[in-house]
């Protein structure tokens, strides 16, 4: 027990200098810590997990085809695809489009780093656009700005569960006839003008991550499409660049196989399918499996819930955090409903006579307010530079309003009353102390 205790804290060979959690073994108490898990479990799940325990087979069972079946309905899209995770899904999309060596892919530099991971492993340059300083979304006028004629896609990513403006950004990638993909690992629940997420770009990806709106176990992913045409490749590059054989197939090729008199094979024949690349990109495993479909459709039947609080306390804290010198609460754009899954709050250091680092310092140490940081513009990580040479200050706007002010408060759909009014206090006291 102590073992796995100590492991999800602080351990020397945690995934990225964090593990299961966000603890820290270094004496602060705290009030309101941050937490890992972004969702509700209850007897629902219990249950859910417990039937998959009975069935005959653990994966590429019913539950997959359900869960799959019930988001495309739940997020008004034709197809969605089941994935072991949002890295995967973006991975598989950026071979069904095709993306290769000396393709570019314009990208928000304000996210995590799997958005332009999948590109580079395909070959192809993340090209980044300034975020808009209000939001941190990627700015539709700073597009159009980046577009060369290697440009390929748009890769968006709908920041903290409050979508892109993304009528501009389809109108500028139907001028310049390139694809979009909209990274909505956050944006479980988010709409825009009344579209949702992942209905208004080319496909949509999302995550069911621990720390997500709504999870399957700690990993797992979903794409989400209305195009036919890329739904049955993104199938194929999801497993193992599988195509079936067509019912009014007549003759099988290899392995001397015969039809039977209904034209049928037998169906102890090892190949029941074929194996073709697509145009070069071969495929992959990239499979969820029973109990996470499982969970996941007790999760997309909570997702109203879910969504329900996290905005509850969004609004809350933006109410109670209004007028506080040098704090910014989280902007709502009108033509969103934003789905909260982050709660970004701007320290504004001319004003408050404090960097943002400061103000954190005494937040948590001596109110017990637990706020992280998420992403540092993506171009600033080693690997990238080293690949193309970015300059270190690529994009003002992500670097000046979001890098150097930004903080997340604790966001979760199990926050209390108690916790939001002691979070709102904390940021009070934390300000005034640090104001000089
Ligand atoms: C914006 C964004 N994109 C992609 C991912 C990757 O998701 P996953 O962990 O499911 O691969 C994350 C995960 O945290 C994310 O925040």
């Amino acid at each position: 027990m102590k073992e796995e205790k100590d492991l999800m804290t602080k351990d020397p060979e945690s995934e990225g200098g964090i593990t299961s959690g966000y603890q820290m073994n270094d004496g602060v108490k705290l009030k309101v810590p941050y937490s890992f898990f972004g969702s509700i479990y209850d007897q629902e799940e219990e249950k859910a997990l417990l039937a998959v325990l009975k069935q005959e087979s653990q994966t590429m069972g019913p539950q997959v085809t359900l869960f799959q079946r019930e988001f495309a309905k739940a997020f008004d899209v034709k197809h969605a695809f089941a994935t072991s995770n949002c890295t995967t899904a973006m991975h598989a999309v950026t071979q069904v489009f095709g993306i290769k060596e000396g393709d570019e892919v314009i990208v928000t530099p304000n996210t995590f780093i799997a958005t332009s991971l999948v590109i580079l492993k395909e070959g192809g340059k993340p090209v980044f656009a300034d975020i808009d300083p209000k939001t941190f979304n990627i700015d539709p006028a700073q597009i159009e700005s980046k577009i060369t004629d290697r440009t390929k896609a748009i890769y968006v990513v709908h920041y903290g569960g409050q979508m892109c403006d993304m009528d501009p950004i389809m109108a500028i990638a139907k001028k310049h006839n390139l694809l979009v993909l909209e990274d909505c690992a956050h944006a479980h629940g988010a709409t825009y003008k009344g579209r949702k997420a992942g209905s208004i770009g080319d496909i949509g990806c999302f995550s069911f991550h621990s720390l997500k709106n709504m999870v399957t176990l700690g990993e797992g992913g979903m794409i989400t499409t209305n195009n036919d045409y890329f739904a049955d490749k993104i199938n194929r590059m999801r497993v193992m660049s599988i195509t079936h054989w067509s019912p009014e197939q007549t003759h099988w090729e290899f392995g001397g196989h015969q039809l039977d008199k209904k034209n049928n094979l037998d169906y102890w024949v090892p190949s029941h399918f074929d194996v073709i690349d697509d145009d070069g990109k071969w495929g992959n495993n990239y499979r969820m499996n029973e109990a996470q479909a499982a969970v996941g459709r007790t999760q997309l039947r909570k997702l109203d819930m879910l969504i329900g609080k996290r905005r509850e306390n969004g609004h809350y804290l933006n109410e109670g955090l209004k007028g506080i010198k040098g704090i910014t609460p989280t902007f709502v754009d009108p033509n969103c409903f934003h789905a909260f899954h982050l709660y970004t709050i701007c320290v504004e250091p001319e004003i408050l006579g404090a960097s943002r680092d400061e103000f954190m310092r005494v937040l948590y140490q001596e109110e017990g307010i637990q706020g992280i940081l998420h992403y540092q513009p993506s171009y600033h990580f080693t690997g990238l530079k080293k690949k193309y040479n970015y300059p270190d200050k690529l994009c003002k706007n992500a670097e000046d309003f979001f890098y150097a002010r930004q903080l997340n408060l604790p966001m979760n759909p199990r926050l209390t009353k108690e916790d939001l009014d002691m979070m709102i206090e904390g940021i009070k006291n934390a300000a005034n102390k640090v104001r000089k």
